[in-house]
């Protein structure tokens, strides 16, 4: 069995999302829905912040971000290093921050560009055209690819991408346990309600607990790699798919490249 990590830290702001925040920006650039003067409206838990944030920097956009009360304050620290606005929100989730972007950008439609992971085909298109490719290219022997599903995005991409090369490369999304609450970018159970999910790439959803994370970044640790909260978690669930498996190749994608776990 052989288990690898793909390594995302050389995209501009060390983050995965740096994909779909460029494929999502230049569209909206394009369709003349982002235009100069506007600031891009980011509802985030973090990682799509900072590379919002690094890319409205590139091209020239203010940008402001709404934020869970707890995210970390070291995304806090790289979204505000690019000038980024913080809207902070109570609690934990995401979805009060999506709906006060929404409030947000009802009450002033011409000044913001609302910058919904959660619903933009082009958060999927990004992955569809860049790290499905990519996967393929680098590792032509996978056989299984795990990810943290959030918006479901990287899935929906990567699924519809290696299956057209690939049909027989098995897809798990790796999903938080209820009541586990600090796997930052990871979402739990199900993906009801969120429309970039699609169910019918996977072979299956795993569930894991903060608990099995902690273990699995540990684990990383031992190897030289600094896993974040839903990377462990990704780690943990391929370990466990290995152990069911004779063998294979399990390719886990991770968010981010430089997390020190909170
Ligand atoms: C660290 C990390 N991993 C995984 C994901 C999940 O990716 P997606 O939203 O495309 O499902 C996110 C999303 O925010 C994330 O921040």
């Amino acid at each position: 069995m052989h288990i690898y990590t793909k390594l995302e830290e050389f995209n501009l702001s060390g983050s995965i999302k740096d994909r779909p925040a460029k494929e999502m920006l230049s569209n909206a650039i394009e369709a003349s829905e982002l235009r100069q003067g506007m600031t891009v409206l980011a509802p985030t838990s973090g990682n799509v912040g900072v590379s919002a944030a690094s890319q409205c920097s590139v091209y020239g956009y203010s940008c402001s971000c709404v934020i869970p009360a707890v995210t970390s304050t070291r995304k806090r620290a790289d979204m505000a290093r690019f000038g980024t606005t913080l809207i902070e929100v109570p609690g934990e989730m995401t979805e009060p921050a999506i709906e006060m972007a929404y409030r947000l950008k009802a009450e002033r439609p011409d000044e913001y560009y609302l910058l919904d992971q959660y619903t933009n085909p082009a958060n999927v298109r990004a992955h569809y055209l860049t790290t499905g490719p990519e996967i393929l290219l680098q590792l032509p022997e996978i056989t299984h690819l795990m990810a943290a599903q959030g918006s479901g995005g990287m899935l929906a991409g990567l699924g519809r991408r290696l299956q057209e090369d690939r049909p027989d490369v098995q897809l798990h999304a790796v999903v938080a346990k209820p009541g586990t609450r600090m796997l930052a970018g990871m979402k739990e159970s199900s993906g009801q309600g969120r429309p970039l999910v699609d169910d019918g790439l996977l072979a299956g959803r795993m569930a894991v607990s903060g608990f099995e994370a902690y273990e699995a970044i540990q684990l990383g640790f031992a190897f030289g790699l600094q896993l974040g909260p839903s990377a462990g978690g990704v780690l943990a669930a391929a370990l466990r798919l290995a152990r069911r498996l004779r063998e294979g190749h399990i390719v886990c994608v991770r968010g981010f490249g430089r997390e020190v776990p909170r």
